[in-house]
């Protein structure tokens, strides 16, 4: 996580969510923090959440929206995701290229479909490259971090 990096929280108010607000936080992070109730909301912002949004009633995309626009951001640079489900889906229009998703849990109970339009417009790495024009064509793409991607 780099400084000015914007990092979107999903049930921030549980176990492994206020560590990951925390962790973002000192790495100089902007911390988007969703949970459900006021009382959770507070708690997240008493802790340096820089924005909150209540997934209960608020539309997550459009709150977001509203404050990275506010902002001047483009995007979230990762997604930290402990809930899975809709949340997830809605999390992944808020995207920017090159953004990195990390897995952490499924406490919706619900394990999100990633779905291969959202791969081809937001994917890491290969797909920048396709931006970038350093390739035209054909993508491979290799899961494998330590290997390089083969264009
Ligand atoms: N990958 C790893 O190394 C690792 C390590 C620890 C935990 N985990 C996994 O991460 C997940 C979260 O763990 P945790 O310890 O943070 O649990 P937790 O304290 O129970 O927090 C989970 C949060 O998910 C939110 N949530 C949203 N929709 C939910 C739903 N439909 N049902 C239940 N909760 C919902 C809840 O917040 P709101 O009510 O505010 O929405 C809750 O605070 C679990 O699946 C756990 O197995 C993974």
């Amino acid at each position: 996580m780099l400084e000015r990096e914007v990092l979107l929280v999903l049930g921030a108010a549980g176990g492994v969510g206020v560590s990951a607000v925390q962790i973002g936080k000192v790495c100089g992070a902007v911390v988007i923090a969703v949970a459900r109730g006021p009382e959770k909301l507070q708690y997240l912002q008493s802790i340096g959440a820089d924005h909150v949004i209540d997934s209960s009633k608020d539309n997550i995309i459009e709150s977001a929206k509203f404050f990275l626009k506010a902002r001047g951001l483009k995007g979230v640079d990762v997604l930290y995701d402990p809930v899975g489900g809709k949340l997830t889906q809605d999390s992944l229009k808020l995207l920017k290229w090159g953004a990195h998703i990390l897995v952490i849990g499924f406490a919706s109970g619900d394990v999100p479909i990633i779905r291969a339009n959202v791969a081809l417009v937001k994917a890491h790495l290969a797909f920048a490259a396709l931006r970038d024009r350093k390739a035209v064509g054909k993508v491979m793409i290799v899961m494998d971090a330590s290997v390089k991607s083969r264009l």
